[in-house]
């Protein structure tokens, strides 16, 4: 499978996921379904790092159903043992799916336990809140998603703040282009109907700071091309050019 993988892209690290809750891929044993299996999730490990020198990440979820300290711990230190390099968690168990606040307390808990970094994720929604993360739980890193779709610009903001160095707000063009950028990568990578499902699920996170968001993702939500929702997006950010968008806290 690996082998697969890096014959057509050399990639700067693996990450193995092992935190997606939907229900087809745990019943494959695959994504968070290895959670409840650690023996075996222990041995992808074992072999992806047979086959990959370079650095091997593993992602995960605080548990399934349930927070066991003890187990947490004792399942990232076998990830370890058998060839991870970084462990990520996100503090939410797989039945919370994204339901209830991301548990920080656990991020710091096995940062403290491991001798690998620890990159935490959950709930990120901001540069400031990034760093204030960082430092309260001395994680080698933070991951971000739907916040990154909230604001694009999340990471140059906080690698500015963390540098000591100016960050230069982007423009509106800035952030109408980095948007229309993602929805033609995602136009290249799908089939039109997978793509323009793809689209209208990301587009509440990406419109979020304009103050035409709701309008604009109900009437794009109902075309199913991406072709089509470009042009509409296009539309919708053209006539409200200039108008500023929100700075999110
Ligand atoms: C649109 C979208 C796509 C995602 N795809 C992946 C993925 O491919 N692999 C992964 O490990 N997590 C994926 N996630 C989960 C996020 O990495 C993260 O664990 C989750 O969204 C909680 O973090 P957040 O509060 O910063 O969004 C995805 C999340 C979103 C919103």
């Amino acid at each position: 499978m690996i082998d697969n993988v890096l014959s057509f892209c050399r990639p700067f690290a693996l990450d193995i996921n092992m935190g997606c809750p939907v229900w087809w891929m745990r019943r494959l044993g695959a994504g968070a379904g290895l959670l409840s299996e650690p023996s075996r999730a222990f041995s992808v490990v074992e072999s992806a790092r047979k086959t990959w020198k370079g650095p091997l990440f593993v992602k995960i979820r605080a548990g399934t159903t349930a927070i066991d300290i003890s187990w947490l711990l004792d399942f990232c230190q076998g990830l370890v043992d058998s060839g991870a390099d970084v462990i990520t968690l996100h503090g939410r168990t797989v039945e919370e799916r994204l339901r209830r606040e991301a548990r920080w307390d656990l991020v710091l808990a096995v940062r403290e336990a491991l001798l690998v970094p620890v990159i935490g994720n959950g709930d990120v929604r901001s540069a400031d809140q990034a760093i204030r993360r960082l430092q309260e739980t001395g994680a080698g890193g933070i991951m971000i998603g739907r916040g990154v779709l909230m604001d694009p610009f999340v990471f140059s903001r906080a690698s500015a703040s963390l540098q000591g160095r100016p960050f230069k707000e982007p423009t509106y063009e800035d952030e109408v282009s980095i948007r229309l950028e993602l929805i033609d990568d995602i136009a290249a990578t799908y089939e039109p109907g997978r793509a323009a499902c793809r689209i209208r699920k990301l587009l509440p996170y990406l419109l979020c700071r304009f103050p035409f968001a709701r309008r604009c993702a109900l009437e794009i939500g109902r075309l199913k091309t991406p072709a089509a929702q470009r042009v509409a997006l296009h539309g919708f950010l053209e006539k409200f050019s200039g108008q500023a968008t929100q700075v999110l806290g």
